[in-house]
């Protein structure tokens, strides 16, 4: 490891798991070229004045709690345990959420042996329930008034009905593919999870907080871009009114004179939700033709 320059900005990302190419993605979107180190746990930024520390997502909130690292990419659900466990030990500001980013999108649910009933939360009673989040199920179990013993495991829950070392789990969801393959059922969700971006609470020093803050408008204009799209089409004069209206989530469309055409114009628009062959049939209903989408690579508000 190079010695800790402050002037730097360290961000931790999950070193192997469902969030590590989508977050390096992303901040390879924003500009960022880096290089491994020999050690493969630091990405040093060659052109940004930022570093990646490829860590375990749930050592991400306590990363950034501790000073670690400034950010963090990780799942709601990692920050919610966290969030909770921190709070129990009278930390009640670990960590910002600065931004809601749009991958990683799964859920934490109860799962139960295929050939278990399962009535509702109320089965839960007397039960033995294994998780790796034994604080977000204490504080549901908490709130439903039930009594039930957790069983934590750091890492293969699924197995754990298997092995006789609880009834019921509680685990991530994303494809669902882990419970059918162990024979589980999914059953009631306790939290919707999506990745955010955490920041530390701690003010930093103003160079670094700058690049912090052109760093979350560069995400900005990458979550943006990855929805919009870019459309071109002609469209009678007559119909432009019921056109605009079909463009989705466009604002003050461009319009031009089409040489030699007075009925007809062309319209350009940038649309903020993507555009689907739907949107295209009805635009073609409306009158519209020559429609061409393409995508928007870059975008600056
Ligand atoms: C979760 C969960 C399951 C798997 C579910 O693990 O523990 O193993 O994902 O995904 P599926 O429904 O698509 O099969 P995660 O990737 O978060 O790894 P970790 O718990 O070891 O961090
Ligand atoms: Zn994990």
């Amino acid at each position: 490891m190079s010695p800790q320059n402050p002037d730097r900005i360290k961000i931790a990302v999950q070193k192997s798991g469902r969030l590590t190419e989508h977050s390096l993605d992303l901040l390879a979107r924003c500009g960022l070229k880096y290089s491994k180190g020999r050690d493969q746990l630091i990405c040093y930024g060659e052109n940004l004045p930022i570093d990646v520390l490829l860590v375990r997502d749930d050592d991400i909130p306590g990363l950034v709690r501790d000073d670690v690292c400034d950010l963090g990419i990780v799942g709601a659900n990692v920050l919610e345990e966290k969030r909770l466990a921190f709070a129990a030990a009278g930390d009640t500001a670990p960590f910002t959420i600065v931004r809601k980013l749009d991958f990683g999108h799964c859920r934490l649910s109860f799962a139960v042996p295929e050939d278990m009933p399962w009535q509702g939360p109320a089965d839960l009673a007397g039960r033995r329930i294994a998780t790796s989040y034994p604080h977000i199920v204490g504080e549901f179990l908490r709130r439903q008034g039930l009594e039930a013993s957790v069983v934590e495991f750091s890492g293969a829950v699924e197995i754990a009905p298997k092995l006789g070392r609880a009834d019921v789990i509680c685990d991530l969801v994303s494809t669902g593919g882990t419970l059918r393959a162990n024979h589980l059922r999914e059953e009631d969700t306790i939290l919707d999870s999506v990745s955010s971006l955490i920041q530390t609470p701690k003010t930093v020093p103003a160079g670094k907080a700058e690049w912090m803050e052109r760093l979350k408008k560069r995400i900005d204009g990458v979550i943006q871009v990855s929805e919009s799209k870019y459309i071109m089409l002609h469209a009678p004069r007559a119909a432009l009114a019921e056109i605009t209206r079909l463009l989705p989530g466009s604002e003050a469309p461009t319009v031009m004179p089409l040489e030699g055409r007075e009925d007809k114009v062309a319209i350009h628009a940038v649309c903020r939700e993507n555009v689907f062959w739907e949107t295209l049939e009805e635009l073609k209903q409306a009158g519209a033709s020559s429609m061409l989408v393409l995508p928007v690579e870059k975008m600056l508000y």
